[in-house]
């Protein structure tokens, strides 16, 4: 019986670093390219609210944890930078036309951040409001007025203590 444990936990071993050998192509892809242009951000308050929520994956400044690195879990995180990156990128702002209306949806919507990145980022979950706020910068950021905010409405009463948005402008 003593074998037989020792057998499987040699395989499993064997496995996990084939694993990594396999996964050497991927973790050359997770680099941070140099910042070529942010948006012209409207406050420094509208940065702060992606940096925190978006930057891992639609930026050039991606923080790889060490658990980024390692098999089979590296292959998902990688995914989700080249694909979030060529969505969206807030360091290579020039080349991107991404509308005002697309951000709002996805915000309040609950698809970005992506939810199966929050459980190990609590610090990139925004509050209805903040959710709010940040699609209004990214409004003024874009250049347009928001449109009526539709099922977010009703939330508006508890904005009024965001005033400092207003400030900014
Ligand atoms: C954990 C990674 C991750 C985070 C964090 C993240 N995104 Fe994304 N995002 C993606 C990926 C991957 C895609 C491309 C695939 C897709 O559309 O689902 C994407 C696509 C998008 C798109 C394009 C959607 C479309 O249908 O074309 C927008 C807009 C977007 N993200 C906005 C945001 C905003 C705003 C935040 C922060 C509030 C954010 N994302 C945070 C991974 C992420």
């Amino acid at each position: 019986m003593a074998t037989v444990i020792k057998w499987v936990f040699i395989s499993a071993l064997g496995i996990f670093v084939v694993l990594q050998l396999v996964a050497i192509p991927t973790l050359v892809q997770q680099t941070n390219p140099t910042v070529v242009q942010e948006p012209n951000w409207d406050s420094e308050q509208t940065r702060t609210l992606a940096r925190r929520a978006c930057f891992d994956c639609h930026s050039n400044e991606t923080r790889w944890p060490l658990y980024s690195r390692v098999a089979p879990v590296t292959w998902f995180i990688t995914d989700h930078v080249v694909e979030g990156r060529e969505a969206v990128n807030f360091s290579d702002w020039g080349t991107f036309n991404e509308e005002a209306e697309e951000f709002a949806e996805v915000i309040r919507e609950g698809e970005m951040p992506l939810p199966n990145y929050l459980p190990l980022h609590p610090e990139a979950h925004l509050t209805s409001a903040e959710q709010e706020q940040l699609i209004r910068g990214l409004y003024a950021t874009i250049g347009m007025s928001p449109t009526q905010p539709n099922e977010a409405a009703d939330e508006h009463e508890e904005h009024e203590e965001h005033e400092e948005y207003e400030e900014d402008e």
